[in-house]
């Protein structure tokens, strides 16, 4: 496995491996990997010759007020478990590297980021979007893997591929759980043990949605209520948001009809945690 900190060095290894006509999919992460990175870059092992991850805490896309500081690392435990997967390359460049100075180019989705975790965290996904345009560029992959815990940013950088022509397929990949039901993520190592066991309880109001959906319910106002109302039973549980939107525009619906993301934020503390599914429906 070949660890690479310069875009010169990953890009002149990625076009070796091209000129070879090998395939190449790129796993995006901020490090810290679990077994949902994992899950991701299994899924690139099994469906291309060749697999880059990038771990890069990319400052762009934290807010003034967040966890950029604090935002968990642990750089032996990535570089083995990349190792074990049998990841080719990892990238890991620091903010230099990525951001040399001066730098004033930006890259949005305006529109998909209206809505759910964008209202909550301005500036969030524009920094997503240029992170991850720049990654393509630099690792210039056939196909690019995200988690869908993180189902806005899955369905904004779609929307940005499309938009800019982008020569890569991104895989969306189901959320990872544990066995309680809680999304994994890299920010579940905040919570203390009383707060952990607190925190199922947004898969559980999400849950409970999607089976009043499958019951038959289609009104949209009834199901968020009924999560707002199950996450306000955990006393440690604050809601941020829980919206329905569909899944083209990300703009709130009314009903549940064709693809509809039904996604939630909940604080945990001073952590934050997300957590969605998306529902297809169709009439019969
Ligand atoms: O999902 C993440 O971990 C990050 O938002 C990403 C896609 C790696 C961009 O920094």
């Amino acid at each position: 496995m070949e660890i690479h900190k310069t875009i010169n060095g990953v890009r002149q290894l990625v076009r070796s491996w091209k000129k070879a006509n090998l395939t190449v999919g790129v796993v995006p992460t901020m490090g810290f990997l679990h077994e949902g990175h994992a899950s991701l870059i299994k899924r690139a092992k099994a469906e291309n010759d060749r697999v880059v991850a990038t771990i890069f805490v990319n400052p762009t896309q934290f807010g003034p007020n967040e966890d950029l500081a604090t935002y968990p690392r642990d750089w032996d435990h990535d570089v083995s478990l990349c190792e074990k997967l049998g990841v080719d390359s990892i990238f890991n460049p620091e903010p230099a590297e990525m951001y040399p100075s001066p730098f004033f180019t930006e890259v949005e989705v305006p529109e998909l980021s209206l809505e759910l975790c964008g209202a909550s965290r301005p500036g969030h996904f524009k920094g997503v979007c240029l992170v991850v345009t720049k990654l393509f560029h630099i690792t210039e992959p056939h196909k690019a893997y995200f988690g869908l815990k993180d189902a806005q940013q899955y369905f904004i950088l779609k929307r940005l591929a499309a938009d800019l022509n982008l020569d890569v397929t991104l895989v969306p990949c189901p959320i990872v759980r544990e066995p309680d039901g809680l999304a994994l993520s890299s920010r579940n190592s905040y919570l203390n043990p009383v707060e952990r066991q607190a925190a199922t309880v947004l898969n559980k109001a999400l849950t409970a949605a999607k089976e009043a959906i499958d019951k038959g319910e289609r009104n949209v106002k009834t199901l968020l209520d009924m999560i707002a109302d199950i996450v306000a039973g955990e006393p440690l549980a604050k809601l941020d948001y829980v919206q329905a939107v569909e899944t083209v525009g990300l703009t709130p619906v009314t009903r549940i009809e064709g693809e509809c993301l039904v996604a939630a934020a909940m604080w945990m503390g001073k952590t934050r945690l997300i957590d969605n599914f998306v529902y297809l429906w169709r009439k019969n």
